[in-house]
């Protein structure tokens, strides 16, 4: 037998912790922003692929095919109209760049603009996944307050104003204007116009990420941040993932053109996944406009089931909102409640959940707090799974003390 080879001393500075093997999906699964597995348009994929296969497979000979390194172009011509119509931006094919997922936008991004040590502010509750990114640069970074309308101006202006006294300017604010991660609100036209003139007055970047706002149930939203600045001050990024498939890993940034033009000088992957990118465009051409709107309501739907769950197994244990889109419910529980104990217990029983702590600055704050994603598992699976849960945050917490209307005294 070979010796094992001590790889550890040569890890550089940083590196995050060994990850665990994978062991399966749980067996109820509220957790990684899945989409549903009906709602996968398989055979229209299929379809797309084969049609754009035989029409130009033979681009696949080069590099960024015949499209260059900003990503296929029929899909960057899809998206300049899906834009337009949708969230009001005006851009031409040379604004988009297509990324491996909007996750891989995010780095860019990050790369981009962040160094060790810089201040950036982000919404108090947010996506975990920016947590951990910017916390791998050692960024400072600043939570400010939400409300039912997303982020307060009121906090920004005085977050931004203590900065200033003590000579920091931050690099930019992340936020999820549209459909937020965790608390799924959607700010008003007014406050945006609000949001904007306070960052341009203090002369700082907003990098706006729109991962869900085509799941908004009216099917109607404001202009993006984007649209309202003309682009000026604004990166954008936005995703396939929740419109079609999280598995495709297609998103794309939109920036002006000198922005953009150093975002492309940090993407040396030789471009991302040429096939999924043919079959999207091929596909978007034709249905994106009907698949959506029957993907929302069915959301909805399952929105509806987890919020009556809740409200049955929890009884008035469990507080949450109706948001007006999105994959996700953020919900408290009563102040006794660690959602970080709760997930290790309730993972033991097959039920993943995102403990509040991951998703916000503010620990203490999002403490007895969750976010459970609904879109993954079908109707009875998140009865049976939000049962399973109380059942579980009983026994370790005490509460809740009814459920299904029995009391468990
Ligand atoms: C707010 C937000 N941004 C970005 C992403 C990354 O999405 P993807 O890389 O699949 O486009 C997610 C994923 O859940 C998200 O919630």
């Amino acid at each position: 037998m070979t010796a094992p080879f001590d790889f550890a001393p040569l890890l550089a500075p940083g590196t995050p912790a060994p990850a665990a093997k994978w062991n399966g999906h749980p067996k109820y699964n509220f957790i990684g922003g899945h989409v549903a597995p009906e709602h996968i348009p398989v055979q229209e994929l299929i379809d797309a692929v084969t049609t754009a296969l035989k029409r130009e497979g033979t681009t696949l000979s080069m590099y960024g095919l015949n499209s260059g390194p900003l990503g296929y172009k029929p899909l960057r011509d899809f998206l300049v109209g899906k834009l337009k119509s949708h969230a009001g931006m005006n851009v031409t094919a040379d604004n988009i760049l297509i990324t491996s997922g909007s996750l891989q936008g995010l780095d860019l991004v990050n790369n981009l603009l962040v160094g060790r040590g810089d201040t950036v502010l982000v919404e108090q509750e947010t996506y975990g996944g920016t947590l951990t990114r910017l916390a791998r640069f050692d960024a400072k970074i600043v939570g400010v307050a939400l409300d039912e309308d997303g982020l307060r101006m009121d906090a920004l202006k005085r977050t931004l104003d203590d900065l200033d006294k003590k000579g920091i300017k931050p690099k930019f604010i992340y936020t999820i204007p549209t459909v937020q991660n965790p608390t799924g609100s959607v700010m008003p036209e007014k406050r945006r116009a609000e949001f904007l003139k306070i960052a341009r007055d203090a002369g700082v970047m907003i990098f706006e990420d729109e991962c869900y706002s085509d799941l908004v149930w009216s099917l109607e939203r404001p202009p993006s941040l984007y649209a309202m600045a003309d682009g000026e001050g604004v990166i954008f990024i936005g995703s396939f993932s929740k419109s079609i498939a999280v598995a495709l890993r297609v998103g794309y940034v939109v920036a002006k053109w000198d922005v953009m033009a150093r975002i492309l000088g940090l993407k040396q992957d030789a471009g991302s996944g040429a096939l999924e990118q043919m079959m999207l465009a091929e596909y978007c051409s034709k249905h994106f406009a009907s698949h959506v709107p029957k993907v929302a309501k069915e959301l909805h739907g399952k929105l509806q089931t987890l919020r009556e769950s809740l409200a049955e197994q929890f009884g008035t244990s469990a507080e949450f909102g109706d948001p007006p889109g999105g994959i996700f419910l953020w919900v408290k529980l009563p102040d006794n409640v660690d959602t970080v104990k709760l997930a290790q217990a309730a993972n033991a029983a097959g039920i993943s959940i995102n403990p509040g702590p991951e998703w916000s600055t503010d620990k203490q704050f999002a403490r007895s707090r969750l976010r459970l994603c609904f879109a993954n598992p079908d109707h009875d699976t998140i009865r049976k799974g939000v049962a399973a849960l109380a059942e579980v945050c009983r026994r370790e917490f005490g509460v809740p003390l009814r459920s299904a209307n029995i009391d468990k005294r």
